[in-house]
């Protein structure tokens, strides 16, 4: 029999390098990398962080959306706890706090003093035996108070002098209403006299430090959650959506199957409202496929990330560039944006992907050594560490079946684990933003080299030139003591 066989080679990113073009662009600071994750959602930089137990949970979330970036919560856990991630991101950054805490009239300055420290905030509102609001109660009240058993009330403000707001009140009135009263915490209560919340100066300083956060038509962050294509997943996918998820993430390593198909049907028929991401594929009809069934994204990469094995593993597999380029072609006559996910090391890579037509790209193991990711360092011969680890790695598996089971898995069931990944280990690199920065800094100057001033053009400007092993050798720090 014939060996079917496509004419031309699969690329990856080091068999290219894009030809620097005229450009009028005069600093990186002109270029605007804003993108789209799906049909419906815009991201101000073109960078998500990865749906793995060792990359995303809330805190990563938070921090990527807060860059305009998104940040998808993994699935290797309860669907509670999967739901309760999702809502600490949407929680966090509303202007007004939904629940603050308080702290009994008859409670003694020391008792306050004790509360403010372990929740590390600068006030307390004062309620009475009924959970009446009597007064607030700030670190400034305190601060020269020598009877430390003095009860709240006497060095309170009490309610009637308080400046307060009404339910409803922009973010601008609630600046000004600060500022004009030289104050840091606003009590919101309706006309009824009912509590609906606290603004504090502190909350809206924060918001102001992120001008490009991506954010609901609520003022929200925005996040989204990977499901998998099991019955339950649905109710997983349920109860994301009910905690506010802004998109859902059909995680499944061989997409293009008619399980993760039905899944997205599924999706959409259910939640018409969220966006689903279908994933991963790595041909075009794949990409139709996923549209077809309703996907408002695909996300590309088999056995391209830095922990996979697929390929070793299974002879399955496309090197990367050439997978996203054919997708996003297909994504692009069917308006779908295409998500370049895997084998991302550096901030050239994410031009180089960015370049053959995705609209963003996904990042693992790059992230997984930040301050933001779940775990612990560990210390190897003196250096700091992290663990990532490949969703289809042994221990990831017996830890997705100790979840499923709630119990220990049987270690004599681990043979029958045929891993398509594997663990490993990337240095500490400290906040995610600072890695983050390098990384969009390096796309930015990358878009200046293409004369291209937005994502758009550089996909229109875009040209690649092969290179040998030489020409690879060329490129990094060559012939030199690096240091
Ligand atoms: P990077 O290179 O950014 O890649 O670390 C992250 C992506 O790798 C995929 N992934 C896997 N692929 N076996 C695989 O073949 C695995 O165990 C595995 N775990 C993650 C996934 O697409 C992720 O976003």
């Amino acid at each position: 029999m014939a060996m079917k066989l496509r004419p031309e080679t699969a690329l990856t990113f080091d068999d290219v390098l894009l030809v620097p073009k005229r450009s009028a662009i005069r600093s990186r600071h002109a270029v605007n990398t804003r993108t789209q994750l799906s049909r419906s959602i815009a991201l101000a930089i073109p960078v998500i962080s990865a749906n793995m137990d060792t990359v995303t949970e809330a805190a990563m979330a938070l921090a990527m959306a807060r860059m305009g970036g998104i940040g998808v919560i993994h699935r290797f856990m309860t669907i509670e706890r999967q739901a309760a991630e999702v809502e600490r991101v949407k929680r966090a950054e509303g202007f007004v706090v939904e629940q603050p805490h308080s702290i009994a009239a008859e409670a003694t300055v020391q008792a306050a003093r004790t509360e403010l420290a372990k929740y590390d905030i600068g006030g307390l509102l004062v309620h009475d035996a009924n959970d009446e609001v009597v007064g607030l109660v700030t670190t400034r009240d305190l601060l020269f108070e020598v009877n430390a058993q003095r009860p709240v009330r006497e060095v309170m403000t009490p309610r009637a002098k308080l400046v307060t707001a009404a339910p409803g009140g922009s973010i601008d009135d609630a600046r000004a209403t600060l500022r004009n009263h030289r104050l840091e915490k606003l009590p919101v209560f309706d006309q009824e006299g009912a509590l609906h919340g606290l603004i504090t100066a502190q909350d809206i300083m924060k918001i102001e430090q992120w001008p490009h956060a991506t954010k609901d038509s609520r003022g929200r962050l925005r996040v989204a959650a990977a499901v998998g294509i099991r019955p339950g997943d649905l109710d997983r996918a349920a109860a994301c959506v009910h905690a506010g998820v802004d998109a859902l993430v059909v995680d499944i390593a061989h997409g293009h199957s008619d399980g993760a198909l039905d899944m997205v049907r599924a999706l959409k028929q259910q939640f018409p409202q969220i966006d689903v991401v279908g994933g991963n594929v790595a041909t075009a009809e794949g990409v139709r496929d996923m549209v077809v069934a309703g996907a408002d994204a695909v996300k590309v990469g088999v056995g391209a990330g830095s922990i996979c094995i697929t390929r070793i593993v299974t002879g399955f597999g496309v090197p990367q560039l050439t997978a996203v380029a054919e997708c996003a072609e297909a994504g692009r006559a069917l308006g779908v944006p295409i998500i370049a996910d895997g084998g991302i090391r550096t901030s050239g890579d994410i031009t180089k992907a960015l370049a053959v037509g995705a609209s963003t790209v996904m990042l693992g193991s790059l992230l997984a050594g930040t301050d933001e990711s779940p775990g612990a360092n560990v210390v190897r011969g003196g250096r700091r560490y992290k663990i990532v680890r490949g969703m289809a790695s042994l221990t990831a598996n017996i830890d997705r079946q100790a979840v499923e089971a709630h119990r220990e898995v049987d270690p004599e069931d681990w043979e029958r684990v045929v891993p398509e990944g594997v663990e490993a280990m990337v240095p500490v690199r400290g906040p995610v933003k600072d890695v983050i920065y390098q990384l969009v800094g390096g796309l930015r100057s990358g878009l200046s080299y293409a004369g291209a001033a937005t994502i758009a053009e550089l996909w229109e400007h875009a040209e690649f030139v092969r290179i040998t092993s030489a020409g690879k050798h060329e490129s990094g720090a060559h012939d030199v003591e690096t240091r």
